[in-house]
């Protein structure tokens, strides 16, 4: 061996193709694009958009003539700006070398264009600065991230088509989350998009879907024998979606409070899993089909019944001298509010395939740990010989698939195993497929996958406007029955294992979380 693993060769292959096999190969080379990050100055754009733009820059992924702009209202230069920008930017650790200069090249290609978000002359000028680095291309392409409140995407939609579309090439918009509150908000939403944007134009976000496991979802199932004859009620007892953070509101309360936890996390990132998870084998590949199956998986889920629903709210905690504040004593939170911070609920796909098992989602904030996960738990083996042998009960010793999606990526399933030795005993243990030790290399943030797929007009991981219409049909009722009947959460101590509610819920379908 020369020392190099080949996975790692492997993959930077695979990475190669991700660049060539995208349909507009050529436009790589001869076309100028131009990004625009509307709300440049907010937490978002620094966080995680400006970072992954370079990253896909630093992996060689992005078009050759690429100028990055940032807009708000803010006022910048172009110095002062890549001086925000620089500070968030990171190089792979595997890559060094070249760090710093690709860093500087990059910054150089970076400008700042302050102006007013309803503005088409202010977009105007912006558009008239691109111009000047586009101009040396035939064509100019022109993606514009839309990373501000909702509140102002339509009137940026708006202002930027009309201001600042290409003349020559394509014009993309990505759009962030929230899409609406609701079915009627959602509909205004989507309708006042509509007068100034197509479908086509429109790639709304969800940032799990561009997350590895994720992706890699379809493909444990689809390109495996042993798992799909298993995915359906005849051997999957339940489904559980679990998304957990060990951090409260804090700093985000203002935008929270008018959220909470269920249009926050399950209405999207949950569902969106949901939906992945228990679809029929698309047509194929390509977005529109994977896209159809999906939305008939959200179509056929059963109205949420709100006893399968527990909510609740994080309070403050003292433990060992340690302080952790409640979701009220958040400034940006109204006093007495009644935001859920967490929720469980249980979901039924009425088709044949999913008949009767329960889909177990939970989300909260300010638990004991930061983890988000599928599991799938089996039925037991009938009539098992050895269940004398083990040393659980029949259900715990169920067979148990594990996809951790974040953190210590990996997929695990467990199994029976006999205690090696001259007894006869049972041990459960784990079939085990842990990143860290299979893949050595860095995985993708999600924004760099979706950020590049919307580069290459991929849709396949961007949301359609009937899945989110499928979404809010099912949440509203819920909500609403919710908010008007001034429901209070359960509260739950910050850093626990949430509301005690949760369990009861769980136990109702005799379900343990894992
Ligand atoms: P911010 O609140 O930081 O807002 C972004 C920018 O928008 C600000 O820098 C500000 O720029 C401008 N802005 C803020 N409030 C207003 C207002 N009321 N009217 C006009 N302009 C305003 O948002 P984030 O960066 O946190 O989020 C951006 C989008 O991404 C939102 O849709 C959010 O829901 C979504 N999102 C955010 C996540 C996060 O982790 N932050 C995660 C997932 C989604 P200026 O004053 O300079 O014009
Ligand atoms: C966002 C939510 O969509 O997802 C946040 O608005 C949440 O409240 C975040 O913290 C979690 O994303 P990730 O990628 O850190 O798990």
């Amino acid at each position: 061996s020369n020392g190099a693993d080949p996975i790692d060769a492997q993959i930077a292959i695979s990475n190669q193709n991700a660049r060539i096999e995208g349909d507009n190969a050529e436009d790589w080379h001869h076309n100028a694009l131009s990004v625009v990050v509307v709300g440049a100055s907010g937490d978002l754009a620094k966080k995680k958009i400006f970072p992954a733009l370079f990253a896909i820059f630093y992996e060689g992924m992005m078009p050759k003539h690429f100028n990055i702009y940032g807009f708000a209202r803010s006022n910048m230069s172009d110095d002062e700006f890549r001086d925000l920008i620089a500070a968030s930017l990171t190089c792979r650790v595997d890559q060094k070398e070249d760090c710093g200069d690709k860093m500087e090249y990059f910054l150089d290609r970076c400008f700042y264009q302050p102006g007013q978000y309803g503005s088409e002359e202010d977009f105007k000028k912006l558009s008239d600065r691109m111009t000047e680095t586009e101009q040396h291309q035939n064509k100019a392409d022109r993606v514009f991230y839309l990373s501000i409140p909702p509140s102002i995407f339509t009137q940026v939609a708006g202002a930027a088509s009309k201001g600042a579309s290409s003349p020559s090439g394509w014009t993309r918009v990505i759009v962030e989350k929230p899409f609406g509150k609701d079915t009627e908000s959602f509909n205004k939403l989507s309708a006042d998009l509509y007068q100034h944007l197509s479908e086509e134009q429109m790639y709304r976000i969800d940032h799990y879907l561009g997350k590895e496991l994720i992706e890699n979802l379809t493909v444990l199932r689809f390109a495996n024998l042993v798992f799909e004859p298993l995915w359906s009620r005849q051997f999957i007892r339940n489904v559980q979606v679990i998304f957990s953070e060990n951090f409260g509101t804090e700093g985000r309360g203002g935008y929270f409070d008018s959220y909470g936890i269920i249009r926050d996390v399950l209405q999207n990132h949950l569902l969106q899993i949901v939906s992945l998870f228990a679809m029929e084998t698309p047509t194929s590949l390509a977005a529109e089909d994977i896209r159809d199956e999906k939305v008939k998986v959200l179509r056929n889920m059963l109205p949420i019944n709100m006893d399968d629903v527990v909510i609740g709210q994080y309070k403050g905690r003292n433990k060992h001298g340690v302080k952790k504040p409640g979701y009220l004593d958040d400034k940006t939170v109204p006093a007495g509010s009644r935001c859920p911070t967490f929720c469980a609920m249980a979901m039924f796909i009425n088709n044949s395939r999913w008949d009767g098992v329960p889909f177990l989602l939970k989300a909260g904030k300010a638990l004991k740990s930061r983890t988000a996960e599928i599991r799938v738990q089996f039925r037991h083996v009938p009539g098992n010989l050895y269940s004398a042998k083990l040393n659980q009960d029949l259900d715990r010793a169920a067979n148990e698939l594990v996809i951790k999606i974040q953190p210590d990526e990996g997929i695990y399933l467990k199994i029976n195993n006999k205690l090696p030795g001259l007894g006869l005993t049972l041990d459960q243990t784990k079939l085990d497929l842990s990143y860290s030790s299979r893949y050595k290399t860095h995985l993708p943030d999600a924004y760099e996958r979706l950020i590049l797929d919307v580069i290459n007009g991929d849709k396949r991981l961007f949301i359609r406007n009937d899945e989110l219409e499928a979404a809010w049909k099912l949440f509203t009722p819920v909500l609403q029955e919710i908010e008007n009947r001034e429901m209070k959460p359960e509260l739950y101590p910050y850093g626990s294992r949430g509301p005690v509610g949760a369990h009861y819920l769980a136990a109702k379908y005799g379900v343990r979380w894992g």
